[in-house]
Formats: structure tokens, sequence, C-alpha cells
């Protein structure tokens, strides 16, 4: 099995553990015991949480489950995050990982309370498995809901589409940056290290990602996407493609993923950990943009 295969094994079945905790045993209703489950399988491309397994076995991975706990809390919150934004009152979209969002497939009320359930369900996966190590699971949870909240969590990323001027960089580095950054540290966590040295190179990956989406969302349509294209014209939102073309968007990308790669801390996992980042920097480049880049 390839180290990516085993990895995503891993991912999804943590998923699918909590995902059985939030479902509990057929008491609750069924209605939106169902939309958990919708909101967040099949995945996408569950970026985080396997960046978040990466950094945790590079430091060795001493605590399982622990890790597995962290991993899925932080793509709950992900998936929490992409059933309210779909929602009429935020981006209004129909489609999300190729299906009907949430709210369409079941309604709007639905759509407010799976968001809310995955929030909750994803602090209660990790409270579940912190027991034998309190020290790493407080950590843990500081880490995930300051980056999930305000000021500077997802919660302000939203918030800032609210303000007559946007901070763009502040924008960025909530709305997009928030998750990659506490995926770099609550890997470290889990296995025991410290979140500090980490949080460099999850701002790295996340400003990356954060100009891949933006070549995503200017050069491919709604089937490549799996959700509605062009969005950051609709909704006249700054976007590298518009502000540096093509060319100048994939060679900011490339700049900001060699600084992530140097910025690794050491640890026993590092060379593969520049692997990691490597493979990424080919994969998130749009096929459209590398093919004209390269022209
Ligand atoms: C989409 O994130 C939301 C943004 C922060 C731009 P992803 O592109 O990681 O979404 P999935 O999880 O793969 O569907
Ligand atoms: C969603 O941002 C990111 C969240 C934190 C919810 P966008 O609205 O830019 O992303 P997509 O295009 O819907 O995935
Ligand atoms: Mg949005
Ligand atoms: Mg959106």
């Amino acid at each position: 099995m390839s180290v990516q295969k085993a990895l995503s094994v891993r991912v999804e079945a943590a998923m699918d553990r909590a995902i059985a905790l939030g479902q509990g045993t057929g008491s609750g209703p069924s209605q939106l015991s169902r939309a958990l489950e919708y909101a967040v399988k099949p995945g996408g491309a569950r970026i985080r949480p396997t960046i978040a397994l990466s950094v945790a076995m590079a430091c060795g991975d001493d605590r399982p489950k622990l890790t597995d706990a962290a991993i899925s809390a932080l793509e709950l919150i992900h998936c929490a995050s992409l059933v309210h934004d779909d929602m009429p009152c935020f981006d209004d979209a129909d489609v999300r990982r190729g299906k009907p969002s949430v709210h369409k497939a079941f309604s709007e009320p639905l759509a407010l309370l799976t968001g809310d359930s995955l929030i909750v369900l994803a602090f209660e996966v990790l409270a579940r498995a912190g027991a034998e190590k309190p020290d790493r699971l407080a950590e843990l949870i500081r880490i995930l809901a300051a980056r999930t909240g305000m000021p500077g969590g997802i919660c302000a990323g939203q918030g800032w589409e609210s303000e007559k001027t946007i901070d763009l960089g502040a924008y960025h580095r909530a709305k997009t940056g928030a998750l990659f950054i506490a995926a770099t540290q609550m890997g470290a966590v889990a296995a025991g290290q410290d979140a500090d040295p980490w949080e460099e190179l999850g701002a790295r990956i996340g400003e990356a990602f954060q100009v891949a989406d933006d070549l995503r969302d200017a050069l491919l349509d709604e089937a490549a996407l799996g959700k509605p294209a062009g969005q950051d014209a609709v909704h006249d939102r700054p976007n590298a493609v518009n502000i540096l073309g093509v060319r100048g968007a994939v060679s900011r990308l490339q700049d900001i993923l060699s600084g992530a790669i140097a910025s690794i801390p050491s640890c026993p996992g590092e060379a593969m950990l520049a692997q990691m980042v490597r493979a990424y920097a080919d994969r998130i480049v749009p096929e459209p943009a590398r093919i004209y880049a390269a022209e």
C-alpha cells in the first residue's frame, strides 16, 4: 500500500468513528443524523487531516488514538464550515463536493444544525480521546478553538465579509490559513511536541492553498470543481489570478511552498515531510495552469 493510500485509509477510519459517535445508537432525530454523515462522507481532498497525520507521524506518533481524534476533529470543523458557508445567508451555493449542498438536500434549519452539531462533535471526539494525556488534550482544544472562532479563526474569516473594507491578509489568514496552522500544530501536539515551531509551516501551506484555490476558482468549471466556479468574480473578491496572472500565481505558489519546506522544524520525519510538501506542490496546481505556466 502506498504511503498516500495508508494515510487516506487511516483518515477515513477516524472520520467514520467520529460520525458514528455523532449519530449515536439511533435514538436521535433521523434526518439530522443522516445530514451529519452526508456533510462528511464522501469527503473532499481531506488535505487538513492528511497534513496533521503526516506531521504526527514525522514526530513519532506515540499516541495514535489521540492523533486520530485530533485529525478527525479538525476535519469535522472544516466540514461544518463548508455546510454553513454554502447556506443562503453566506455564499448561497447549491453544490458542494459534486452533490447538492446540505441545505439543498435537507433544509436550512437542518444545515444550520448540522454545522453546529459537527463543531460540538469535534470537541467531544477530542475530549474522549484525551484522558491519557490531559496536557496534550488541553493544548489540542486550545488550538482548535482558536483557529475556529474569533478573533483569528474561521468565524473571523467569514466575519470579514460583513465589513465595509476587507483586510485581505487577515481575511485569508483567518478563513483559510487558520485550519492549516491547526493541522501542523495539532499533529505535532498529538505526538507530544510543542506547537509554536509548527506555526510557520501551517501558515505557508495555507497561503499556497489559497493561491491554488484562486487558480481553481478562475480556471476550472463546476463539473471539475464539484462546487460553483468563478465565485471570486461573482462575489467581487480579490483573486491571485487577477492580481498576478496565471504564470505569476503559479510561480508565487511554488515560492511559498519552497519557503514551507525550509520552515519544517527538526524532527525524525523531516525528510518525509519535505517530500510530502513537494508532492503537494505538484498536486495542487490545477492542470490548465500547469500547462499554461509550462508554455
Ligand atoms: C474548501 O476547502 C474551502 C476553502 C477553505 C477554500 P477544500 O478545497 O479543502 O475542500 P474539500 O474538503 O476538499 O471539499
Ligand atoms: C470557504 O471559503 C471557507 C470557509 C472557511 C468556510 P469559500 O467560500 O471561499 O470557499 P468555497 O469556494 O465555498 O469552497
Ligand atoms: Mg465563502
Ligand atoms: Mg463558498
